[in-house]
């Protein structure tokens, strides 16, 4: 099978295509036939070292996939051969053929393509929990995203929509934009322009916004907190942008803001039972049409290394998706 690998922590260039045996499965393992696996922005990070989980090298990257039970190992009783499976599982997925805890997995719903259940649970289940666990984000409360055309950014708006929210969608330029406003923004805001604090005032009035929605950090970090009225609540999600921005902890005692760290994958782990009713409600939503995943290309294996280039040089939107063929 061919897969891609990732065999020390280096620039994207160093990866390369390999081939490598069909994985077997251990015991309560299975491997999947893999269809479809979304980038999401923390392979790019990982492949470099630069993610916070450091697997040990050579390792497949690829953390969310698709695909179909090829085989099943000792002692898997709830999975069978040929059953359509989605394997959030953290790496693995960018390869024909791909290991994975049968545990970790979940069902693919039958209304959902193998390429959607590959771009699903890690953006949406991340900003559902951001959203409602952490921020209690009530209807009628306008909600300020940064990185809002992004993967987990797309997300954010399509979820604010839904729990009522008026939603501002920042982003670096006008084709970033469109597919914010295609996804339901209500307000667009080009946040590499200097007077983008200004404009979300001029939007909102003095009362400030009352939560920020940050997947992206660095230089934008600052004028999104002071955009925050009184007790308005800042979430942590990410920092795409590469630079964490150091904050005055003034502007959190002043208009009592709040500044929240978001961390999914440890909330997971330690409320299995409230990640499982986000998903449940996820699912909904999907089912009654009301979760277009914003898919804006699909590239086979070969493009995947480009890809990942593109993703982390802000060269991409929405969810790229490989296929495998
Ligand atoms: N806290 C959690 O539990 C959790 C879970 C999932 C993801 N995350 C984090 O959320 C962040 C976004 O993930 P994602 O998968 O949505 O990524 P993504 O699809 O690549 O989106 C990131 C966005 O950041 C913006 N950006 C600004 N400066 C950038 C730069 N120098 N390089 C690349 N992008 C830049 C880009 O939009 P513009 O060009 O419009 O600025 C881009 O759309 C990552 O930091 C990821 O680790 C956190």
């Amino acid at each position: 099978m061919r897969a891609l690998l990732c065999k020390q922590f280096a620039p994207l260039d160093q990866l390369s295509i390999e081939a490598l045996p069909i994985p077997e499965p251990k015991a309560g393992h299975v491997v999947i036939a893999v269809k479809a696996a979304s980038l999401n922005f923390p392979d790019a990070l990982m492949c470099q070292g630069l993610y916070q989980i450091k697997p040990p090298t050579p390792f497949v990257p690829g953390a969310e996939y698709a695909g179909v039970v090829h085989s099943v190992g000792e002692g898997v009783t709830h999975f069978k051969v040929g059953d359509r499976v989605i394997a959030p599982i953290g790496q693995g997925g960018f390869a024909e053929y791909a290991e994975a805890p049968a545990v970790r997995l979940a069902p693919l719903p039958p209304a959902m393509s193998f390429d959607e259940g590959a771009s699903f649970v890690f953006t949406y289940a991340t900003t559902l929990h951001a959203l409602q666990d952490v921020g209690a984000l009530k209807p009628g409360e306008t909600v300020l995203i940064l990185g809002a055309s992004g993967g987990v950014g797309t997300a954010a708006i399509q979820l604010a929509k839904l729990m009522g929210a008026t939603v501002i969608a920042a982003a670096s330029n006008d084709e970033k934009l469109a597919l914010c406003k295609s996804l339901g923004a209500d307000h667009l805001v080009d946040y590499t322009k200097e007077n983008w604090r200004e404009q979300v005032t001029a939007i909102v009035g003095k009362k400030g916004v009352e939560m920020v929605y940050d997947a992206v950090g660095g230089v934008y970090a600052e004028p999104a907190l002071r955009s925050l009225g009184w007790r308005g609540r800042y979430l942590v999600i990410g920092f795409a942008a590469g630079d964490i921005p150091k904050i005055p902890l003034n502007l959190a005692l002043l208009s009592e803001r709040q500044i929240l760290g978001v961390f999914w994958g440890d909330s997971v782990a330690r409320d299995p039972k409230g990640h499982l009713r986000n998903v449940q409600q996820l699912g909904a939503w999907f089912a009654e049409g009301k979760l277009p995943i914003a898919i804006t290309e699909r590239v086979p294996l070969d493009g995947v290394i480009d890809a990942l280039k593109r993703l982390s040089t802000r060269k991409a939107m929405g969810k790229i998706v490989v296929t495998m063929g």
